[in-house]
């Protein structure tokens, strides 16, 4: 099935809005699909089992990046992860030929720290060339994406909760952020200079790496001074939420169950309709609202970030 992104122009990386230049050395592949072998080697998977939704129903997030995404609801299989560390399950969205099986994808988002962990709330996941976008703390990914692009979309919604609200909201757009940014002399790759937010999102995937991984990043980065303030000053900021251990303290709801389809006919067999309230065990975070599109970010097949597309919702 053609997907609707596919019809829509790939636009190459243009206009950078920062203007600092990018950190040479180069990572390697100029992105930071190179640090993903090291983040998986040293973060250690959460136990946890997982189970489907009710039958017929899809969490109506999901249901809308699904469908802008150009695929039906009705090959979408919502599927519970139970990890032991959080009383509170995820609510994840899987097409059925997306290249990541449910398995993959609890691993990977496991592997990573529950405190981080906590802040978003659906991931879907659909078929397609290499792509991701957040909206909404929601996470929609396309094709065989790794660790560090479930980082990096995390990255956006710890912007946005991870971090004492006076500094500012999102995080990134604050004076701490931007006055430790000015202290720098470069960013970590292209994708990073087309915004403070998607470099906050680059350097949460840096500070993961120096802090799960023995020696930092200055094992894979020599010049790891140029971009220093910025990951330095997101690991003071944020403190242990990039540090594996612990149990969640906060989550999001889910959103609400709605029918996978319209049409009374053409409905499966609907099962009992989920419940989405939160454990009492967890404190609500408020969820950033939905936005009506999502910037995709596209990669090649070696991981490196080459261009963004938009999603209509
Ligand atoms: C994936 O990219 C190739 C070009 O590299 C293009 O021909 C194809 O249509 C794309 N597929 C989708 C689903 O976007
Ligand atoms: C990025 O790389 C993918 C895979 O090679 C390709 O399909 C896509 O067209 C590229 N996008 C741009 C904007 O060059």
């Amino acid at each position: 099935m053609a997907s609707k992104a596919a019809l829509l122009s790939l636009l190459p990386f243009v206009a950078a809005n920062l203007n600092k230049p990018v950190i040479t050395p180069n990572f390697p592949g100029n992105g930071l699909a190179s640090l993903g072998p090291g983040l998986m080697n040293n973060l250690a998977p959460t136990h946890s089992t997982w189970d489907d939704w009710g039958a017929g129903w899809i969490p109506s997030d999901c249901k809308s990046m699904v469908q802008g995404a150009g695929f039906s609801p009705n090959d979408i299989i919502p599927f519970n992860i139970h990890y032991d560390d959080c009383a509170q399950t995820w609510t994840f969205c899987r097409h059925k030929n997306s290249p990541l099986s449910e398995i993959q994808i609890l691993d990977i988002f496991g592997r990573l720290p529950v405190r981080m962990r906590q802040f978003v709330r659906h991931l879907v996941f659909v078929p397609g060339n290499k792509s991701a976008g957040s909206n909404g703390d929601n996470v929609l990914m396309v094709g065989d994406v790794d660790v560090t692009v479930f980082a990096h979309e995390i990255g956006h919604s710890l912007d946005s909760h991870a971090f004492d609200p006076s500094y500012g909201v999102p995080f990134s757009t604050g004076n701490v952020w931007v006055s430790n940014y000015n202290l720098d002399s470069a960013v970590p790759d292209p994708y990073a200079q087309s915004s403070q937010q998607e470099n906050f999102a680059q350097q949460t995937v840096v500070s993961l790496y120096d802090k799960v991984v023995p020696g930092g990043i200055g094992t894979i980065q020599p010049n790891w001074q140029a971009i220093f303030h910025q990951y330095a000053t997101l690991e003071g900021y944020i403190g242990n939420v990039i540090i594996p251990g612990g149990t969640c303290t906060h989550r999001l709801t889910d959103s609400a169950p709605v029918t996978m389809s319209g049409s009374k006919k053409s409905r499966r067999a609907l099962g009992p309709k989920p419940k989405v309230s939160l454990s009492p065990e967890v404190k609500e975070i408020e969820a950033i609202p939905m936005e009506s599109s999502i910037t995709m970010t596209s990669f090649d097949e070696h991981g490196k970030p080459n261009g963004t597309y938009v999603i209509h919702l």
